[in-house]
């Protein structure tokens, strides 16, 4: 069975470029995946369609009220599905944790307020919580699609060739190698020759040679 995901979040409209642009728009054409974005204010049940409110015990912003998420989670939620919580305070997501979500048959991914959402959410109806990096964003929307990005090239079919997985970045450990295509020379600037020699041997070990190069650079933990 394919990976149902469904987006809860008060901004559905960010999702909308996301949803029909290229390669993931195709797996979800395709079948591969299913993604449902909700709008959480559906579960609201005043005429204002309110959906947060100010924290007790004072403070700015505004905070997520528990009504609206346990009524939506509790109408979506199938047995074993996995209720993800993105926020900056989560476990940092990884290749592995998105390979590990790829295999799931039904994620529910909570979008909250920068300023957070009631405490009592996340201690009973949230399974884990992810973050996709040290830097706040004004909500979690477009970690939602991070998350669902990242995982989604773990699917089969999704990505067009099944190789273009098995060299890249994170799937080993060391940053990617630099590509060329055509022309061999533009602008005064040549490809390097091994990738004309034909001699896959050369090119495999330039390769993990420029890699080695890039990963000492930019990612020396990666290395350790
Ligand atoms: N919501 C706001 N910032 C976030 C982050 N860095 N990761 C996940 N969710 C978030």
């Amino acid at each position: 069975m394919p990976l149902t995901i469904d987006v809860l979040t008060l901004f559905p409209r960010m999702l909308d470029g996301f949803m029909a642009g290229s390669i993931l728009g195709k797996g979800l054409a395709a079948g591969h995946l299913t993604v449902n974005v909700r709008d959480l204010r559906d579960w609201t049940t005043d005429k204002h369609r309110t959906a947060d409110d100010r924290p007790f015990g004072g403070g700015a912003g505004m905070v997520m009220k528990p009504g609206p998420v346990f009524a939506a989670i509790e109408q979506l939620q199938t047995p074993g599905c996995r209720r993800i919580y993105l926020t900056p305070d989560g476990v940092p997501l990884s290749p592995a944790l998105a390979h590990t979500l790829s295999r799931e048959k039904h994620l529910i991914l909570l979008s909250g307020h920068y300023e957070g959402i009631d405490q009592r959410i996340r201690d009973t109806i949230i399974d884990q919580e992810i973050s996709i990096g040290d830097y706040v964003l004004t909500n979690g929307t477009l970690a939602a699609a991070v998350v669902i990005d990242a995982l989604a090239r773990f699917i089969p079919g999704v990505l067009g060739e099944e190789k273009s997985l098995t060299h890249e970045s994170f799937t080993s450990t060391l940053l990617d190698f630099p590509q060329y295509t055509r022309p061999a020379e533009f602008r005064g600037m040549s490809v390097p020759e091994v990738l004309l020699s034909g001699n896959h041997a050369e090119i495999e070990k330039w390769r993990h040679a420029r890699q080695m190069e890039k990963t000492r650079q930019v990612r020396p933990d990666l290395l350790k």
